[in-house]
């Protein structure tokens, strides 16, 4: 073993002290490798519960990483999950270095909201934790709003948005199998999911229906995964997201007054260039009132690699 884990750990556990002296919530990500030392090694607390992600075969490490955690918090479960183009067999790729999985939480709390977890899934829990200042921007701006929730995964960005008093939260999404996950947190936050509240569908192709039958937002959360599963219904099919034609359909589907929040996961144009394009491609019916990024728990010396989170307003 050529890393200290025991001191890169403490370190990291040291820089966010503001986070676990927190009462506002039990997760956050403890150790972002890619700029703290070890860059294929990531770790996130959630709960009681510590999942210790790698990209390269470290396995030989992992119980020095199980020490190094124990020292600084009482985990009940330390989970290791190998990515798979390590190609090791599932059982090897996850496993409970400490602890066992039937004391996996079933969910975690941040800012009064629970979301439910999915801890044994390969790739996210369910909770994007460097999205933690976006879910706190829902909860501050969704009063009496109707919200549509894109990309929606888990429901978590909307789930906020309705605690936050939004009036209502459309998700859309293209997998179905999120709805009992979605469920799950609705049903422990005391809202009620109805039977119009999550859409399975292709935004790309979903959207200019949308428009068509005159259907408006006074807001709409635009967070799509970096790489494509390339869409028919995207006119370019670029190499990643098409952002100019998701931005065009936001901006015709949004009330005046209405924001549109975009977290865009790209490194082929600055911050400042992409939301220049965002604007030319609403036509300059948008206009920028906030930007931020993601917390301490996810340092980056590049700006470039950080989240990049930019709230957009119908003029
Ligand atoms: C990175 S997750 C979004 C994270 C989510 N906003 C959150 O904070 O939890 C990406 C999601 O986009 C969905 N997705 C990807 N392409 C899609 C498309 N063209 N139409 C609808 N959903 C899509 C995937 O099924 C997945 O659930």
């Amino acid at each position: 073993m050529t890393i200290n884990w025991h001191d890169l750990i403490a370190k990291a556990w040291k820089d966010r002290k503001v986070l676990h002296e927190s009462d506002e919530f039990d997760c956050w990500r403890v150790f972002h490798g890619y700029a703290e030392g070890a860059k294929s090694v990531v770790i996130e607390k959630f709960g009681t519960m510590a999942v210790v992600e790698y990209k390269e075969d470290i396995r030989d490490d992992l119980d020095a990483i199980k020490d190094a955690l124990l020292q600084h918090f009482p985990f009940t479960l330390i989970l290791a999950k190998g990515d798979q183009l390590l190609g090791l067999r599932l059982k090897e790729r996850m496993f409970a270095l400490h602890g066992d999985f039937s004391d996996a939480p079933e969910f975690v709390k941040e800012y009064g909201v629970y979301y439910s977890l999915l801890p044994d899934a390969m790739h996210n829990c369910g909770l994007y934790l460097d999205a933690r200042p976006v879910r706190k921007w829902l909860a501050d701006h969704s009063e009496g709003r109707r919200v549509l929730n894109l990309f929606s995964f888990t429901g978590s960005l909307g789930i906020a948005a309705l605690k936050g008093g939004a009036k209502a939260a459309i998700h859309l999404d293209k997998s179905k199998d999120l709805l009992p996950r979605i469920e799950k947190s609705y049903k422990k936050n005391g809202l009620d999911l109805g039977t119009r509240s999550f859409i399975q569908g292709d935004i790309y192709k979903h959207l200019p229906k949308a428009i068509k039958r005159g259907q408006t937002f006074d807001g709409i959360i635009l967070d799509p995964p970096p790489k494509v599963y390339k869409s028919p219904h995207s006119e370019h099919q670029p190499k990643g997201q098409d952002f100019a034609r998701l931005v065009s359909l936001c901006s015709k589907l949004l009330n005046p007054g209405g924001w549109l929040i975009c977290m865009f996961h790209r490194f082929d144009a600055t911050w400042d260039q992409s939301d220049a394009e965002i604007i030319t491609a609403s036509t300059h019916t948008l206009k920028m009132i906030d930007r931020f990024t993601s917390e301490c728990d996810f340092p980056d010396e590049n700006v470039d690699r950080k989240l990049r989170v930019t709230v957009f307003e119908k003029i």
